[in-house]
């Protein structure tokens, strides 16, 4: 039986492909349309699903989209009508999105696909995000807990879970407690996003990465505008917001007012702390509330995710806990879940956000619909498409290169060990490319991350990036707790590097290019998932005597991470890179 989740038309488009339900294959469409977010209908995502599967659309047993567009409708339609006049804009747009793409979605996969109109199921939006965590956890039963911008009207849902082997019965998933729209706190971090001068919906992880130079010290005006209850619910006072109302603003003149002038988003952000320094040093203080004010916004957002995660402990009585949604992906609250939550484990899967719905909405119709039993879990997030040597040979003769071509996996490993240990920064391309949004050893620029200056190096002449933007350790799982207090093998999120731990004192200085203010936003790799990224790391580690590497994402600033060799081949020519490494070719500038 196969089936088919597709998520499009709000964040990021994708598609996901289940056999069986068991994951065939699972991409973001901005991956083949190099449109970064794309949230268009996910064409060229289905179409390499269904190639990998090896069938058509016609033989496709259920389409499944990530959301009911009715419900979604009726709370624009709802929410327009309670801020009227001043959502005249924000309705005339969008009820031109919605008759234009949404209210037809049924009809567009009917076309697009040639699949029967009874094929074609919706599932509720929150749902979708928290079957993408159970149904891909090792779990028996867990407790789910999701947060994002919005769904059809919930914004954050608390539920409980089990598969037919622990209760005896069906599998079961069921969202017992909900928060709604207008009070998000996907939205108010995207408000505060905006304020920051980022761009909401992809910015969000630069007030991440700002916060750790900054001190939480307004942490009481921004409890102003969001009033936080000891069960972890909340309350958005919406006199401070506009997003309910307004197209091109998230915050009202009054949040102007308690917080000042928004950061102007074309300035460098950098303080005394992130280098390098201007030395005019009244840019340096401005710069350095606005760094405050980010570290206030994630300390109440972890606040609250602490709050929840201990009231759906107290409210289910469950010992494991899956979570989901946009808010899912912010990797320092996940670091705090993990080391002061009230769970002995947490699962996060990789498209945490709004992407992972396609595979959610397709995971519950297959178990809780269908009632399918389950026999997946996701171990790893390598589901996208791999190419070949011939694909390769192809794309380095089109650019004019010379490669050197390795005949066994370990001669390979070595020669880019000693590139690394000899300072080298390189491109790193195998096999298939990642789930979500992290690069995971297979699109990953990877570096010494002894040397401090690769820092710099990497964000100013790889990635034309901002100086204070971290990198992350990729580490070795059995050598792990080396360097962060915490049991690696029970923990799925720092699979997936969505995790930010404390680097254990007296270590962070061995690894400076990674250190983030005495933090790492860590992965861990066992041999299993990925070899011969696993053996880089050891044979690293027998070397230097440190079995980390810095990992980042394979792409350029405002560019998505790179599918193919061609935009590999690209990537490095347009880049600082100083070798290109795809499958066991090898190649230098
Ligand atoms: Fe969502």
């Amino acid at each position: 039986m196969f089936i088919l989740g597709i998520s499009c038309f709000y964040h990021d488009a994708a598609a996901a492909l289940l056999k069986d339900g068991v994951l065939v294959a699972a991409a973001e469409e901005e991956r083949f349309s190099r449109k970064k977010h794309d949230f268009g209908f996910p064409e060229m995502a289905i179409q390499f699903c269904l190639a990998e599967a090896g069938i058509t659309g016609q033989e496709l047993d259920y389409v499944v989209f990530y959301e009911k567009p009715f419900v979604k409708f009726d709370r624009i339609l709802m929410t327009a009508m309670a801020t009227f006049p001043r959502s005249v804009g924000v309705f005339r747009e969008s009820m031109i999105t919605w008759f234009n793409d949404k209210l037809w979605i049924k009809r567009l996969i009917q076309t697009r696909l040639r699949v029967d109109s009874g094929k074609i199921l919706f599932v509720d939006h929150h749902a979708s995000h928290a079957a993408s965590a159970f149904f891909c956890s090792p779990f028996g039963e867990a407790a789910t807990l999701t947060f994002d911008g919005v769904g059809e009207w919930a914004t954050s849902t608390v539920g409980r879970a089990s598969a037919a082997w622990s209760n005896g019965g069906r599998n079961d998933l069921r969202l017992v407690q909900e928060m709604r729209f207008p009070h998000s706190l996907g939205l108010y971090y995207s408000a505060f996003t905006a304020f920051l001068g980022f761009e909401v919906n992809d910015g969000e992880y630069k007030v991440m990465g700002m916060a750790p130079y900054g001190e939480p010290r307004y942490v009481d005006k921004v409890r102003k505008v969001i009033h936080v209850n000891d069960d972890g619910s909340f309350w958005l006072d919406m006199s401070y917001f506009s997003y309910h109302y307004s197209v091109d603003r998230t915050f009202s003149r009054k949040f102007e007012e308690l917080f000042g002038e928004p950061r102007d988003p074309k300035s460098d952000f950098m303080t005394a702390q992130t280098g390098p320094g201007t030395g005019d040093s009244e840019v340096m203080r401005r710069n350095q509330y606005y760094a405050d004010l980010a570290a206030s916004v994630q300390k109440v957002t972890e606040e609250i995710v602490l709050r929840m995660a201990r009231h759906a402990h107290a409210h289910t009585g469950l010992k494991k806990l899956c979570v989901a949604g946009g808010v899912g992906l912010n990797s320092a609250a996940n670091g705090r879940l993990v080391q002061e939550g009230p769970f002995e484990e947490v699962f996060i899967q990789p498209a945490a956000g709004d992407s992972g719905g396609a595979l959610g909405a397709a995971l519950y119709v297959y178990h809780v619909l269908l009632g399918r039993p389950r026999q997946f879990t996701m171990e790893h997030a390598y589901w996208g498409s791999a190419y070949g040597p011939d694909r390769i040979r192809e794309a380095v003769a089109r650019a004019g290169l010379r490669a050197e071509h390795f005949g066994d996996d370990d001669r390979m490993i070595d020669r880019v060990v000693d590139d690394l240990v000899a300072g080298k920064v390189i491109g790193w391309f195998q096999g298939r490319f990642e789930w979500g949004p992290r690069a995971l050893g297979n699109r990953s620029i990877i570096a010494d991350p002894r040397r401090a200056e690769m820092k710099g190096i990497v964000n100013e002449k790889i990635k034309f990036r901002e100086p204070f933007r971290p990198f992350a350790p990729a580490i070795l799982e059995e050598r792990a707790n080396d360097y962060f207090a915490f049991d690696a093998t029970r923990q799925y999120p720092s699979r997936f590097m969505l995790l930010v731990l404390p680097i254990r004192p007296g270590k962070a200085d061995e690894i400076p290019a990674v250190n983030h203010m005495g933090t790492g936003r860590l992965q861990t790799v066992r041999r299993e998932w990925n070899p011969r990224y696993h053996g880089i790391l050891q044979k690293f580690g027998q070397a230097t005597g440190v079995p980390v590497i810095l990992n980042t994402s394979f792409n350029l600033r405002g560019e998505p991470i790179v599918t193919e060799p061609d935009h590999a081949i690209s990537t490095f020519m347009r880049s600082g890179l100083d070798v290109l490494v795809l499958e066991n070719f090898r190649i230098v500038k």
